[in-house]
């Protein structure tokens, strides 16, 4: 959703706010803008709805100068994409910017107070009322003559004044026509990091604009303000006045966020799926014991041991990776697995006993409805722990342990990458978890070298890209999918159907593959393709004979095979060959073929498939 930027030091500010905005642009954004206060004290703003590139031709025209600055894609809430309801947001006579991301609950009521104070409002959205409050308190503040000196106490007691005011979520960037070296960041709920370069600072809402400026950052905590000039950088916390801030190494380069020789983000990160499984894996395995081991899970070994069942909780595609580890948990652990979306698990009062370990799945850690989820757990009680990507992510502050990813920035919009390292990290807990109770030394070990050739398998299920092209380009233009698979592969059918949803705004439903005669087959005709998820196992049979059902009415079959199936190679019209593993990593392997038909088949219906409409990349608002 929206992304904010901020610059102040020695260069032009406007440079690195439209390349870090850039970097945002996979949040997803419908408008976007600066605020830059030239050398001779104006403000200067330019935003405009629709794609940055029409940011940029607007700056062409008539240039934002200046060493400071802030910068913003709207992800609209409030009010319609237009260029009036873009941030920045200018409060009082001009006299400051702000950029926002969040929502404000009670703007009504601020505005209609701001309103009877003669203030005026330009927009519809709920960030112009953060604006004019700041400037109505900095009014009430006693004037001083030397800012710098009186370390900028009138302007951080007008925000924290209006802060306090405000009921919802922010982070905020702020910027003053009359005190053109500081800028003022702040956050609850929204995330921000500092970048600290020499003699300059940097404000973003993720690390990726910040990649190849600094690899030296402050993440923020909710209720902390940052008070920024180019060379001071001070941190006040709400109630406890100035803290001490600790500077981290970002550990992303600009290489990471970058395109590279790709067509797309989205392909790229497809492509990187062996090396982030095999990040997901390093120095996770225990060899001599069997059983696979994590740094960061903050129970003690006999809390562990005393694990009964697990509340698996997430949104979108991570909640898909939860129910594969629903099945790769029950399997290899023998213990009960529950798979919630978060949305529903934040407002329900499910009974959760004393012994359940609560994890919550994200690739952004951040997720609004997931974050809200583990708060109201831990609220009960319960520790709660995260299977997350992003370093020093809402999420990961809040969790009171996890495990990270470690697959790199996600940038498509559609997930990919972070669905495989998810689930790879899954097939690790069950392990670990299995060793726990019943699992034999001899079946760790064999779990282990499985695990340890997945990443050749991957591989493997990449080479299908050009045969799947080649199926892309012939169903194209289809304008329903069905995919089908069962027990380790349902998740994957769920998880194909989504992709293709995402990027190409094709219909498409997952399904359990028997379930398909309960409703679904009423779909079926000649421009219907049926997916099939048909690895070698237990069920092969079985969806073979869904298959046959299809096929009895006409309907064509795209079959998802282990390499060397002549069986389904006969019956299905189109057919692509990966390699087989055992069935607790199918998912991983199945659901590669799947994200690249997804791919094409967008590309080919030439939709933007690393900015789908109205998607975000990391849902922030509930
Ligand atoms: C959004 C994204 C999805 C993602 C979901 C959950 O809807 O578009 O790709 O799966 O959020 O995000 P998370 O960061 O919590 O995994």
């Amino acid at each position: 959703m929206c992304g904010i930027v901020g610059y102040v030091g020695p260069k032009e500010a406007a440079e690195f706010l439209i390349s870090g905005l850039r970097r945002l642009e996979y949040r997803g954004y419908d408008s976007s803008g600066v605020a830059t206060i030239s050398l001779e004290g104006r403000l200067v703003v330019a935003k405009t709805s629709g794609r940055i590139e029409r940011l940029e031709a607007r700056l062409a025209d008539s240039p934002a100068p200046g060493h400071i600055g802030i910068g913003h894609t709207r992800w609209a809430t409030h009010g319609a994409p237009t260029d009036g309801n873009a941030h920045p947001h200018v409060g009082g006579e001009n006299t400051l910017a702000v950029a926002h991301n969040g929502v404000i609950e009670n703007f009504q009521t601020l505005k209609s107070r701001l309103t009877a104070e003669g203030y005026q409002f330009q927009s519809a959205t709920d960030t112009e009322v953060i604006a004019h409050l700041i400037d109505s308190c900095l009014k009430r503040q006693p004037a001083v003559d030397d800012m710098a000196a009186a370390d900028y106490r009138p302007l951080v007691a007008a925000v924290q004044e209006a802060l306090a005011q405000l009921q919802g979520t922010y982070g905020l960037v702020i910027v003053f026509r009359d005190w053109p070296d500081v800028m003022i960041a702040a956050r609850l709920g929204s995330p921000l990091i500092v970048g600290v370069g020499p003699e300059e600072h940097y404000v973003a809402s993720d690390a990726s604009p910040l990649a190849g400026y600094t690899d030296k950052i402050v993440y923020l905590a909710d209720h902390e303000l940052a008070v920024l000039t180019c060379d001071s950088l001070r941190v006040i916390h709400r109630d406890q006045g100035h803290i001490r801030h600790n500077i981290h190494v970002l550990d992303i380069e600009a290489g990471d966020v970058d395109l590279g020789t790709y067509d797309h983000y989205m392909l790229k990160e497809i492509f990187e799926q062996p090396e982030t499984i095999r990040n997901a894996m390093r120095g996770r395995l225990d060899h001599d014991a069997a059983t696979a081991k994590f740094g960061g899970l903050t129970l003690t070994p006999r809390q562990l041991r005393r694990v009964e069942r697990f509340v698996l909780t997430a949104c979108g595609t991570s909640w898909h990776a939860a129910l594969v580890g629903e099945y790769q948990i029950e399997s290899l652990a023998r213990l009960p697995v529950e798979v919630e979306y978060a949305s529903e698990l934040r407002y329900r009062n499910p009974p959760l006993g004393n012994n359940t370990l609560l994890f919550g799945i994200t690739q952004s850690g951040e997720t609004a409805d997931t974050l809200a989820a583990l708060r109201e757990m831990k609220r009960k009680g319960h520790p709660v722990l995260a299977i997350n990507n992003v370093v020093g992510s809402s999420i990961a502050q809040e969790a009171d342990g996890g495990i990270y990813l470690r697959a790199g920035p996600e940038i498509g919009v559609a997930s990919t990458k972070a669905f495989t390292s998810q689930c790879t990290i899954l097939a690790m807990l069950a392990l670990y978890f299995g060793r726990l109770h019943h699992l034999s030394y001899h079946a760790g070990t064999r779990i282990i070298e499985e695990l340890m050739e997945l990443p050749d398998k991957v591989q493997g299920a990449l080479d299908t890209s050009d045969e799947v092209k080649r199926i892309a380009s012939k169903y194209a233009d289809c304008n329903n999918f069905l995919y089908l698979g069962r027990q380790f592969n349902f998740p994957t059918a769920l998880e194909g159907a989504l992709k293709l949803k995402e990027i190409s705004y094709i219909h498409a439903e997952g399904y359990p593959a028997a379930e398909m005669k309960h409703g679904p087959i009423a779909l079926v005709d000649g421009h219907t393709p049926s997916v099939f998820l048909l690895p070698h196992g237990p069920v092969y049979d079985k969806v073979m004979a869904n298959l046959q059902e299809i096929k009895a009415r006409r309907g064509p079959v795209i079959a998802v095979v282990c390499q060397g199936d002549t069986e389904a190679a006969a019956l299905a019209d189109d057919v692509i060959e990966v390699p087989a593993v055992e069935e607790f990593l199918q998912p991983i392997v199945s659901i590669i073929p799947l994200q690249l038909l997804s791919y094409h088949i967008a590309v080919a219906r030439g939709c933007d498939v690393d900015k789908p409409r109205n998607l975000a990349k990391s849902v922030t608002v509930e």
